[in-house]
């Protein structure tokens, strides 16, 4: 028996090491104990967890999954991956037997990872320390349900590029000083202050955005569950805010804008690491890691987020809008917000299954121009479309679509390089170098913009129109 110890639980490098190590020995997994360096006195010889002498290539996909599965909370998960990835290495279909109980337990534990990291992402609060250097500080307490920090962090660093800040976890903490991300031991909540200017933005942030016509009370608990309450200075208002819901549905329109977060309000430029492009993107997902270093142009300074394309790598059709939008931007995904409505709508009656289509932008970042607490659209510029398209043209390259279908005309200038009216391709079907078909048709939110209500719906049926033609095409 061999027997490895892990001393960090939850640290994906320190298992692939290992992992790496024990498959160049063909170690069989039920020749392998695991443990952490926490467990008390070993039985066998203590094998080191770094040993990657001759490295066994792990199949990609399975390795990007490890890397959160890792932080899944359970004793079993080193042991049970390597069990995974020594199969893999045997067995190439492996991960498409949907039916195997190895297979099984690692979609749902990914699941569950990704979940939380979305929880997480949207539930840390941070306090005000104070301010030193002309740089303010900032802390926050979270207790995520896995061990999720360190996937979590980057999106952080992100987003509160200006400012110092530690998110503290029980089981670790990450600091961004300096312009520097490190990590630590876990911590208490004690450590971090208690309410002060920056919970009464997002109570104020919070009440701004209350949809008191949308209130679901079941799916508000799913979405933002009671273990997170205690946390989140906000959730003292939603007993109030309800109580005052119906009075406000009247005199509300469902607000498209919101604001950022507390702290990116100066509307910061950042430095960002030069990104290294063609030859390292292999995948999607790696395009995706990519873009989001792009500092192709300035839209990159402003936006919380770039958006990727969304969707699976084998479909038929690509539908192309503009950019991203206020919550594509909060989101970090294509068409979540009220455009993405009116296109989800649109495209059930067109007989089109979103989760089948790859969705995406000629423009990666959302511009806007800041407008007190909003952040009002604005269209991108002929040249912001062309420099991007050498992102739209990569997915293109990974997807391969039979059909691109672009909404509006920042779309079709994103995909042909060309400036057209829609009025003057519409109805057709045209065909790009390399024969992929292309259908020009409006962007939903041009349905949103109509004060007539008429031309609204004559304008809806011709846009299921040109999606249906589109699902025939494809089909
Ligand atoms: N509008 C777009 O063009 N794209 C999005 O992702 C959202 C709104």
């Amino acid at each position: 028996m061999r027997e490895v110890v892990l001393q960090a639980p939850g640290d994906f490098a320190e298992w692939r090491a290992a992992a790496r190590g024990l498959l160049a020995g063909g170690v069989a997994p039920e020749d392998v104990s695991w443990r952490g360096g926490d467990e008390g006195a070993s039985l066998f010889g203590i094998e080191s967890a770094a040993a990657p002498v001759g490295a066994v290539a792990l199949p990609r996909e399975l390795l990007e999954i490890a890397e959160r599965v890792i932080c899944y909370r359970d004793a079993e998960v080193p042991a049970r991956l390597y069990r995974i990835v020594w199969r893999a290495l045997r067995d190439r279909q492996l991960l498409a037997r949907t039916t195997d109980a190895d297979v099984d337990w690692l979609r749902k534990a990914d699941k569950a990872i990704r979940r939380d990291v979305h929880k997480m992402h949207a539930f840390v609060r941070f306090r005000r320390l104070g301010e030193a250097a002309g740089r303010e500080s900032f802390a926050a307490w979270f207790e995520p349900t896995h061990r999720i920090l360190r996937l979590t962090a980057p999106f952080f660093q992100r987003r509160f590029y200006g400012m110092d800040w530690a998110i503290l976890t029980p089981d670790a903490r990450a600091i961004w000083h300096d312009e520097a991300l490190t990590y630590g031991p876990g911590g208490t909540k004690d450590e971090v202050p208690g309410s002060d200017i920056v919970e009464d933005q997002w109570r104020t942030y919070y009440g701004a955005i209350f949809n008191p016509a949308r209130v679901k009370i079941d799916a508000m608990r799913a979405e933002m569950p009671k273990k997170y309450w205690r946390n989140l200075p906000e959730a003292q208002d939603i007993a109030p805010l309800l109580a005052g819901a119906e009075a406000r549905v009247e005199r509300m329109r469902e607000a498209a804008v919101s604001l950022a977060n507390p702290r990116s309000d100066k509307w910061r430029s950042r430095v960002q690491d030069q990104q290294t492009l063609t030859d390292e993107i292999e995948t999607l997902a790696e395009l995706g890691q990519a873009l989001d270093r792009c500092t192709r142009c300035p839209l990159s300074c402003n936006a919380t987020q770039a958006v990727a394309g969304e969707g699976p790598a084998a479909a038929r059709i690509m539908l192309v809008g503009e950019q991203p939008g206020d919550r594509e931007d909060l989101e970090g995904k294509p068409f979540v917000g009220p455009a993405g409505q009116v296109l989800n709508d649109v495209l059930n009656e067109a007989g089109l299954d979103r989760r089948r289509l790859f969705l995406t932008n000629a423009v990666k970042h959302f511009k806007f121009e800041p407008r007190g607490k909003r952040r009002l659209h604005q269209n991108p510029t002929t040249a912001e479309i062309d420099i991007c398209r050498w992102w739209l043209d990569k997915e293109r390259a990974f997807v391969q679509p039979e059909l691109i279908v672009t909404l509006g005309a920042s779309a079709l200038r994103g995909v042909t390089g060309k400036s057209a009216s829609i009025g003057s391709m519409r109805g057709q079907v045209h065909e790009l170098a390399g024969g992929t078909k292309l259908i020009a048709t409006i962007h939903p939110s041009f349905l949103l913009r109509l004060p007539d209500r008429e031309r609204a719906a004559n304008e809806r049926a011709m846009f299921v129109a040109d999606l249906a033609r589109a699902r025939e095409l494809a089909a």
